[in-house]
Formats: C-alpha cells, structure tokens, sequence
C-alpha cells in the first residue's frame, strides 16, 4: 500500500516589484491564503527584505503560507503565475499614460529572466498603463494571447460597484456594473448591461431614504470613479489597498480555475471591430488565464466609447514602437 504523502500540491505566486502596490497585493494574497509560496523580487535589496521580514513575522495569524524575496529573479524560479507590480510611480496630476516610456522599457527589461525561470506561468500585469504594457508584454514575450492579460478595469468596476451600492442603498454582492476599455481616462460604464438585484440598471427605481439614479446621477458617478485614482493619489501619494484586493481576486481566479468573469485587459479581436489593442471587456479568467472574452450587449454610445479607448491605444502603441 502506498501511503500518500502529507504535502499537498503547492501554488506559487511571484510578485514583481515590492513597492505600494507590490505589498499590499503581498499582504492581501497572505491573509486570504490565496497561494502557498508567495514570492516577493525587487531590485531594492534592503526593501524586499525589509517587506519579507514583516510579513514573515505575521505568520501565525494567517493560512500556512511560505514568504521568500530576493533581488534575483531566481525566487520566481516555478511560479504558477508572476505578476508584474514594478514601474514608475504615478505623480499627482500625472495620468497613467504619462508612464507608459518607462514601463515599457522596464517590462522589456525584465521579462526575458522571469520567463525563463517561470516559462509555464500566467502573466499578470498591474504596472501603468497597464493595457499598454500588456500589449508590450504580449509582444515581447510571444506567449499566446490568454497567458498575459492585465488587470485591467477590474479596479474600476469595483469602485463602481461600490459607488453605486452606496448611492442605491443595496449591497456590492447584488450591483452588477462594469467599467470596460482603457484603465485610464477614456473608460466607459457599460451602463445598458448592469443590474441591481436583477432590475436593469437603467430602469432603477430608487429605495425610500435613496437617491434617484437618472442620467445626472450616473454621469457623476461615473466621472467619481474616473476620478478617484487621482484624489488619492493626490492625498497619499499612491493608492495600494483596493488594488492589491482586486489583483488578489484575479489571481485566485487563476489559482483556483474559478471561470470568473472579470473586466481584466486582455489582446482584443474583431471584438465589436477592434482588433490589435489591449483593453478591459467582461472576460472569463481560469487556470488557463483569459481564454475567453464575453459578447456583451452594447448600446451604440458603449460601442463608440470603447472603440474611442482602442483609438487612444492604438495611437499610444504607434509612439512606442509597438
Ligand atoms: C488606480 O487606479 C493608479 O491605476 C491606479 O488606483
């Protein structure tokens, strides 16, 4: 008889870049014990081990988890997924597609070695502007098209899930919304699809105490969450909490072949004829990575805001190069 052994199949997740967003996603993915190995790599020696250690030393208060980090792309050595945080940092007033020339060079730096090390792995980009450097990452590293995505709208649709679970006096569980296209300015509200609770949006009625939500009200919760990133960064420099969160839920999603249906960025396709661009459409993410993007109904001016975003990207990638 055998007796099988006590250790169970491990996950390994590598996280590229130990900075603000680095590791809160660290933190996040250890207390929802979202992978067995967590693996932190930043050039900045003192920092990683700095961020490793205080991790470390939670251990007792979290699911079994092993916590390493290095500055030599070795730790990453047979992750399941790599997600790639390392980039310039935002600065107030800046937009994202202000970084797009030193994240591309980065993502072109580092890739070739965490490839080798993790050849199997899904790729995940977060670093912006992060449907520019998926596109860049797609085509630097020659993977097929469902292993290297970003993450895309995701932030954006739980910000307005939130706004509007706020505003209607239901809970986040019960919105359905999605924001679609560019993580960035030109991002639309895919407002003729969401639901609350089952009632199409666009024919909410609002709840006794709750605010009524007509074409005003919507255009300034839309505009709230395009505007977000910026207040906060404004505030606190960075933001790191909500999108360690949701790169948390997109890497479970992976991890666990959950088939979950996320706004994350991925190559598009004759997708309402857009072709060639990365960018955030309700998409189905599993162990394979993004195998499929959904056909979501859109109205016209959700068809002609999201062939807009392309424009931007594709304008984008032209000046790069790409
Ligand atoms: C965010 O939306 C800045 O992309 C970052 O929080």
């Amino acid at each position: 008889m055998t007796i099988p052994a006590l250790r169970s199949t491990t996950n390994k997740l590598a996280i590229v870049g130990a900075g603000a967003v680095g590791s809160t996603l660290a933190y996040a993915a250890l207390t929802r014990g979202t992978a067995r190995t967590v693996a932190l790599l930043d050039v900045n020696t003192q920092k990683v081990e700095a961020e490793v250690l205080d991790l470390q030393h939670g251990m007792m208060f979290i699911p079994p988890a092993e916590i390493v980090g290095s500055d030599d792309v070795e730790v990453c050595r047979g992750a399941d997924v790599v997600v790639i945080t390392a980039g310039a940092k935002q600065q107030p007033g800046q937009t994202r597609l202000d970084l797009a020339e030193a994240t591309i060079g980065l993502t072109r730096k580092i890739l070739p070695g965490l490839l080798e090390v993790a050849p199997d792995a899904i790729y995940i980009m977060v670093t912006n502007p992060v449907d520019i450097v998926t596109y860049a990452a797609q085509k630097i590293s020659g993977l097929p098209r469902e292993r290297v995505f970003g993450s895309g709208t995701v932030l954006d649709s739980s910000r307005l899930r939130a706004a509007l679970a706020l505003h209607c006096g239901v809970a986040v569980g019960n919105v359905h919304a999605y924001i679609a296209g560019e993580h960035g300015d030109s991002e639309i509200v895919l407002w003729s699809s969401a639901t609350i609770g089952g009632v199409p949006l666009l024919e909410w009625q609002a709840l006794p105490e709750y605010g009524e939500l007509g074409e005003a009200e919507r255009a300034a919760i839309a505009h709230e969450v395009v505007d977000s990133a910026y207040r906060i960064i404004a505030g606190k420099g960075a933001t790191n909490y909500a999108v360690g969160l949701a790169s948390t839920r997109i890497i479970e999603a992976v991890l666990k072949n959950e088939h979950r249906v996320l706004t994350v960025s991925s190559r598009l396709d004759d997708y309402y004829g857009i072709d060639d661009v990365c960018l955030s459409v309700p998409s189905v993410v599993d162990r394979r990575g993004v195998p499929e993007v959904l056909r979501v109904p859109l109205s016209d001016a959700e068809i002609a805001g999201l062939t807009a975003s392309a424009a931007s990207m594709r304008a984008v990638q032209k000046r790069f190069g790409l």
